[in-house]
């Protein structure tokens, strides 16, 4: 008997790989916070977005991203998806492409955690290791020119420019959080990385709700421990960003996220990664000042890869 991993399914056209995935990306809970923060008046919701296929919100703009480049021909069986990411956009790839048959070449920094590059290469993905040093944006070097030098082998998704990024959280993310809340939101609140989440979901609900509020958060400092943000005024900013979509900017440091894994964990009931607390830490700080609102906040991931950090705290 032939083992699985030895079949192909050459009945199987990739858009109809594409299709199947669709109903388990997105739809997400919206999960009340109740015991750390305890208001009639004012509510706060995160919403869930580990609780999709590929465990992290980057799984609705990779989906988008590989859509969108299949429906115009930019991507086709015999190419590879390429990108640089060692977080959330890399595994999103990297589960999309076992599941759709799309080989998926990597760029990441060496230091990244054993336990991501393990899961990468758990779903085959052809990792390529940059320097220590150049970090992430050393990374993001290496595979353009990777596909400038072969660009028939690739398709280069660049997420840090490419609208389906953003587009993917105001198609998907911003009408479930309106839904979700019977049009109630009165401020939404979440961190930039590449800025997807908060432009796309911010413009969307902007559009539909005029006199919402929008407030983007940053790390308070450039050397910060909240994987998935990037500090702006120091890092390369990201060509899908836009600083007119909100309102406001603000700042969380890593300790008050750490301190918020911690608590969250306690009395919440939930394992929340980092950027989630730092979330949140944003959305208590804003519901102390407001006598009344609805606000809205992102948790992109749980805690479940960030051992090093789970071994600190707990
Ligand atoms: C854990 C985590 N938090 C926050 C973000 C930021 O989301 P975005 O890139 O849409 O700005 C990311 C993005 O990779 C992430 O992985």
């Amino acid at each position: 008997m032939q083992t699985p991993d030895l079949i192909e399914n050459q009945n199987v056209t990739l858009e109809q790989n594409i299709a199947r995935l669709d109903n388990y990306i997105g739809h997400t809970p919206l999960f009340p916070i109740q015991n750390l923060h305890t208001s009639e008046q004012v509510s706060i919701f995160a919403k869930l977005e580990w609780q999709q296929f590929g465990g992290s919100v980057k799984t609705r703009p990779a989906y988008r991203i590989i859509r969108d480049a299949v429906s115009s021909g930019k991507l086709y069986k015999g190419k590879q998806l390429l990108d640089a990411s060692s977080g959330n956009t890399g595994i999103a790839y990297a589960h999309l492409g076992a599941a759709m048959g799309i080989p998926v070449t990597l760029c990441l920094p060496e230091n990244a955690s054993e336990e991501r590059k393990q899961i990468l290469r758990a779903l085959d993905v052809n990792l390529v290791l940059t320097s220590r040093s150049g970090g992430t944006d050393e990374a993001q070097e290496v595979a353009r020119s990777m596909y400038e030098r072969q660009p028939d082998k690739y398709y280069y998704a660049d997420q840090y420019s490419n609208p389906s990024n953003w587009k993917a959280h105001y198609d998907t993310t911003g009408p479930e959080i309106l839904d979700q809340t019977d049009y109630g939101i009165t401020h939404y609140i979440a961190g930039l990385g590449t800025t997807g989440t908060f432009t796309g979901t911010g413009r969307f609900l902007k559009e539909y709700k005029k006199n919402i509020r929008l407030i983007a958060l940053q790390p308070d400092l450039a050397m910060h421990g909240l994987e998935g943000w990037k500090h702006l005024e120091t890092a390369h900013t990201p060509a899908i960003y836009d600083a007119s979509v909100a309102d406001e900017v603000r700042r969380v440091s890593t300790e008050q996220a750490h301190q918020l894994v911690r608590l969250t964990a306690q009395k919440e009931g939930l394992l929340i990664s980092p950027s989630s607390a730092a979330n949140l830490a944003g959305a208590l700080e804003l519901a102390e000042e407001l006598d009344e609102g609805v606000i809205v906040t992102i948790f992109p991931d749980d805690l479940s890869k960030y051992g090093e950090i789970s071994n600190q705290l707990f």
